[in-house]
């Protein structure tokens, strides 16, 4: 059951029931770990540009790290649900439903990738998506300047980690580059929505057990 984009904006200016919330975020969990998600309009940065020479080594280590990126898109999903379901105000959750929209396109485009890299998914998706919808979940239960301040903190963190795989890539997998360069430029620009709606800046105990956490998924998913 797809929906456009203009169904999932009368869907969220609708009041539902906790158990109609639930249930549509059951679809969305499915959607995202084994379906199709639901994206934007735009279109794969990478779908006019040939494929380029790699050699063995290079081609594994592109679909490594874009396996990572896929994780970590599944995990952004999981983060904005989590969010949506105990965000406070309704304004909250408007303001992140064209971001998490993003994600997906994130999330489409590295399994694209993937697919073209003759690589799979990783197994350890459902684990992160479990942990990381608790953590949003909670975010947004402890206030929605908190849980903004949180998405601002995570896309900055992504930015970071961003750079440094575009740093690792191939110099010739121009295809990869070119959907993480497109990535990097829409986290940033989701960190600074997230600050315009009103997030705070978070303690630094907070931002290093996020960094911690984002390296334990990172070193697992880059074997698994
Ligand atoms: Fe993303
Ligand atoms: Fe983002």
């Amino acid at each position: 059951m797809e929906h456009s984009t203009a169904e999932s904006r009368i869907m969220t200016q609708r009041n539902y029931s906790p158990a109609d919330l639930l249930m549509m975020g059951f679809d969305q969990t499915l959607r995202t770990l084994f379906g199709r998600p639901q994206v934007t309009e735009r279109l794969n940065p990478a779908r006019d540009m040939d494929e380029t020479d790699l050699s063995e080594q290079e081609r594994d280590e592109s679909a490594r790290l874009m396996r990572i990126n896929h994780t970590g898109e599944v995990c952004a999903q999981a983060l904005y649900q989590g969010q949506a379901l105990t965000a406070k105000l309704p304004e909250v959750r408007k303001s992140m439903e064209r971001a998490a929209q993003e994600e997906n396109d994130h999330l489409a485009w590295c399994e694209n990738r993937l697919h073209e890299l003759d690589n799979r998914k990783s197994l350890l998706n459902p684990f992160w998506y479990a942990g990381s919808f608790m953590i949003g979940a909670a975010a947004g239960l402890v206030g929605d300047k908190w849980s903004l301040g949180f998405v601002a903190e995570t896309e900055h963190q992504v930015e970071t980690h961003l750079n440094e795989h575009l740093g690792r890539l191939a110099v010739n997998d121009e295809k990869s580059r070119a959907i993480l360069q497109q990535m990097k430029e829409d986290e940033i620009h989701h960190a600074t929505v997230a600050l315009e709606a009103g997030g705070a800046k978070l303690p630094g105990p907070v931002k290093s057990a996020m960094k911690l956490t984002s390296k334990l998924m990172t070193k697992s998913v880059y074997y698994l």
